[in-house]
């Protein structure tokens, strides 16, 4: 029991997917996972373990925005022993050949939040994904005959910005893809030395104003259910040759 999460101590498994909604959550839980058991619903923030292919795999909302998701991922991390987390989210596109509903896996996270440089007094530091995750990641999608674009991708702290051409400046500088929440994921990784990862589905374009309609969103939603959970079962080492090891 954590102060956000009231799972019990074993009941969230090492390997986890982080949509932002929760009902995304509970959404993969019911259709994609085996005999999947609610173990919190704090602030309505659902997280639950099931089976994924005969293997322990769970599936929590981290609400929307750094603030929400380090507040989970800190405790996941911190108070549970969560090894691997893949976060599944939507983006919106700021490069011309970033197209709605494309595959984004985002190989670093940039940043205009002040969280890092309070945290890393005035430095830079560089939120990074796992490579094995990605890697991983990569040859699933490609497997599923999906081409997925890798690169940096912008977690803004304000979906509405001030500055309607502010993203622009990342554009320049080769971000594919605004979101709002991969870079404290992936800093929080390296801090308690474990392993992140965050797929993204784009949603909308900054560039030419369009927008996914519910249905598409949750057809490309699918597809990136499908690679997450892939590599989650993939990444996880069996446990018979834990146990042998000597
Ligand atoms: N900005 C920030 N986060 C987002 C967007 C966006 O345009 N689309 C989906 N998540």
């Amino acid at each position: 029991m954590s102060i956000h999460i009231e799972a019990k101590e074993g009941e969230i498994a090492e390997v986890i997917l982080l949509p932002g909604d929760p009902l995304r959550a509970q959404f993969i839980a019911e259709n994609f996972l085996e005999g999947a058991v609610q173990y919190t619903g704090v602030r309505n923030i659902l997280g639950f373990t099931g089976l994924y292919k005969g293997k322990k795999v769970s599936v929590q909302g981290t609400g929307m925005g750094i603030p929400s998701i380090s507040i989970y991922v800190n405790e996941l991390f911190r108070d549970y022993g969560v090894k691997k987390a893949i976060r599944i989210g939507t983006a919106g596109s700021i490069q011309e050949d970033i197209k709605l509903r494309d595959l984004v896996i985002a190989m670093s996270a940039c940043t205009d939040s002040a969280v890092n440089s309070v945290r890393f007094g005035g430095r830079s530091y560089a939120p990074t994904a796992s490579f094995g995750l990605l890697k991983t990641a990569y040859e699933t999608a490609l497997a599923r005959g999906w081409q997925p674009k890798v690169g940096p991708v912008v977690s803004t702290d304000m979906f509405y910005a001030d500055d309607p051409d502010e993203w622009k400046l990342w554009t320049r500088f080769g971000c594919l893809a605004l979101e709002m929440e991969s870079a404290e994921l992936y800093t929080l990784a390296a801090k308690y030395g474990r392993e992140a990862l965050c797929l993204l589905t784009i949603s909308d374009s900054l560039i030419t104003h369009e927008l996914t309609t519910a249905e598409e969103r949750r057809k490309s939603f699918t597809r990136m259910i499908e690679v997450a959970l892939d590599t989650a079962v993939s990444v996880q080492e069996p446990a018979e040759l834990c146990s042998k090891t000597v």
